[in-house]
C-alpha cells in the first residue's frame, strides 16, 4: 500500500484533477453532470467554489472527497491516483487526508458530542483516552468544552455544526471538503465558522475547499472556482471572482426586467 502520513504530508499538489467528467445513469439514462473538470490545489490553498444550484458543486466535493469515482478523468489526492487503490487503501487514504464538514455527514445521535469527535481518531487506530483528550481539545477550541457529554440532539443546529467541524478536524487533516457549512446557519454563528476556517488555515496550513452561495462567505477564501453546467466558469483570485460575479448577477438582473 503505498499511502503513508508522510505521503500524504509531502510536498507538492495536494489536489489534481484533470478531465473529471461524471454522469449518473438512471434506467440506462445518461445524465451527464460534470463536462471536463481541471483544478490542481497546492496544499495551503483556501478555495471556494460557487456555482447556480445543479451546475455540479457537491457532485465534485463527493468525488473531491472520494465518496463518488469520476465517469473518466483522473484524480490525485496527496500523490496517489485514487482510482488506482483498492477500496480498503481508499478508506485509509481518506481517514488520513480528508476532514467533512458535509450536511450529510449528520452526528451519531446515541452518543455524546466527545466520542462523536473522538471517532475518527478512533478509527485511525488512536487509543481511546488518547482519542478522547484530543476531542475534549479540539472542543474546547470550537466552543463547545462545557457540553462534551451532551448528546447532539441536546444542542442548537449551529452548535451541532460546530461538533461537525470539530469532528473534522481532530485528526490534523490536510485537506477540509466544507459542503455549505454555514447554509442554515444565523450571520454570526457563521462568522465564527469562518474566523475558524481561517485560522486553521493561516496557522496551521490547512487547505480547504468550501462550497458556498453566499459571496461574503466566499470572500474569505483566497481563490474562487466558479462553476456554470459542470464546467469551470472562472478559476482565480476571490477578490476579482466575485467581482465578476457581482458584474454578471446584475446583467442578469437587467436581462430579466427586460423580458
Ligand atoms: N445521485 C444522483 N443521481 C442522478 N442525478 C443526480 C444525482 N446527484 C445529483 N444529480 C444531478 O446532478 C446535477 C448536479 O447536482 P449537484 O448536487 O452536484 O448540484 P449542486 O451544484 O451541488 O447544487 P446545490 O447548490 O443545489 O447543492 C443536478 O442536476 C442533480 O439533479
Ligand atoms: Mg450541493
Amino acid at each position: 500500500m503505498n499511502v503513508s502520513i508522510a505521503s500524504s504530508r509531502a510536498e507538492g499538489a495536494l489536489v489534481e484533477i484533470t478531465d473529471v467528467r461524471k454522469s449518473y445513469f438512471s434506467n440506462r439514462v445518461e445524465t451527464p453532470v460534470l463536462h471536463g473538470i481541471n483544478l490542481h490545489m497546492q496544499r495551503g490553498d483556501f478555495m471556494a467554489v460557487m456555482g447556480q444550484s445543479g451546475s455540479g458543486k457537491s457532485t465534485l466535493m463527493n468525488i473531491l472527497g472520494c465518496l463518488d469515482t469520476p465517469t473518466s478523468g483522473t484524480y490525485r489526492l496527496a500523490g496517489v491516483d485514487v482510482e488506482k487503490q483498492s477500496r480498503a487503501e481508499l478508506a485509509t487514504l481518506r481517514n488520513r487526508t480528508i476532514g467533512f464538514v458535509f450536511q450529510s455527514f449528520n452526528l451519531l445521535k446515541r452518543m455524546t458530542i466527545l466520542d462523536n469527535v473522538a471517532l475518527p481518531l478512533i478509527y485511525a487506530g488512536v487509543s481511546r483516552k488518547a482519542s478522547r483528550d484530543r476531542a475534549q481539545t479540539q472542543l474546547d477550541k470550537v466552543g463547545l468544552g462545557e457540553l462534551a457529554n451532551r448528546q447532539p440532539n441536546q444542542l442548537s443546529g449551529g452548535q451541532q455544526q460546530r461538533v461537525a467541524i470539530a469532528r473534522a478536524l481532530v485528526a490534523d487533516p490536510p485537506l477540509i471538503l466544507a459542503d455549505e457549512p454555514t447554509g442554515n446557519l444565523d450571520t454570526r454563528t457563521s462568522n465564527d465558522i469562518m474566523a475558524l476556517l481561517n485560522e486553521l488555515n493561516r496557522e496551521r496550513g490547512q487547505s480547504i475547499i468550501l462550497v458556498t452561495h453566499e459571496p461574503d462567505i466566499a470572500a474569505h477564501a483566497k481563490r474562487l472556482v466558479r462553476l456554470k453546467d459542470g464546467l469551470v466558469l472562472y478559476d482565480g483570485p476571490a477578490t476579482e471572482g466575485l467581482r465578476q460575479l457581482k458584474t454578471d448577477d446584475s446583467i442578469a438582473t437587467i436581462a430579466e426586467a427586460a423580458l
